[in-house]
């Protein structure tokens, strides 16, 4: 299947949610990956962890639909949706409330003059602040220092959020989860610096 690289989440067509929201088990956890592409994060997870519900929202239908023909071929408990993510949340999860919450490697739109077509903004992140449960956390990794800077500011403004690592701080212990994203495992593998973040919902 031809992926695309890139689509510009700016575009009229995406104001609209064109997805499928998941069918979600209410006695599972939730666990939701924003800007998955081909969720390998979310598809580790769900082989270590298949008591739980796994989401991944993606502006990449193509991608969408790759994920989840994986899923439907391994059994495990993956769903992609596609949507805008800052745009989207309520249409895609209604009701429901996520345990945890990952945003790697939120890029490709890492030059200014693509700033306004970032996902990681303050849109996002209340969001975000509303689909995470109390006391739950939210983990952001990226090789790209302007949108680490971006992110940290977003999540920092926002009284709903902690930082585990102390006010304007990276995390430095490394990602916890025992599994690795595509970006993150290129990035690890090209030694490229990683800069994390682990706020806790309040
Ligand atoms: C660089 S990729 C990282 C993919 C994966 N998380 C990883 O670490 O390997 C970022 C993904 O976010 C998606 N994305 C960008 N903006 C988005 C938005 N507003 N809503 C949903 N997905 C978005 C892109 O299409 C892309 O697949």
């Amino acid at each position: 299947m031809r992926i695309r690289q890139h689509v510009d989440p700016t575009a009229l067509f995406f104001e609209r949610f064109h997805g499928v929201p998941p069918v979600l088990d209410p006695a599972r956890e939730l666990e939701v990956e924003i800007g998955c592409a081909e969720a390998q994060f979310l598809f580790e997870r769900a082989a270590r962890d298949p008591s739980r519900s796994y989401v991944g929202l993606e502006i990449r239908e193509d991608l969408v639909e790759l994920v989840n023909k994986r899923a439907k071929v391994t059994g495990l408990p993956v769903t992609a949706v596609f949507c805008h993510a800052q745009l989207h949340l309520p249409q895609v999860f209604g009701d429901a409330r996520a345990e945890r919450i990952y945003i790697n490697f939120p890029d490709p739109w890492f030059k200014r003059a693509h700033r306004d077509r970032r996902m990681v903004d303050p849109v996002l992140i209340a969001g975000v602040a509303k689909l995470l449960k109390p006391g739950c956390e939210l983990f952001v990794q990226t090789d790209v220092w302007d949108i680490a800077l971006d992110a940290m500011s977003a999540i920092e403004s926002n009284d709903h959020f902690t930082n585990r690592a102390g006010e304007w701080s990276f995390w430095r212990e490394g990602n916890p989860y025992g599994v690795r994203s595509w970006r993150e495992q290129n990035a690890e593998e090209t030694g490229l610096p990683i800069w994390r973040l682990m706020f806790d919902r309040t």
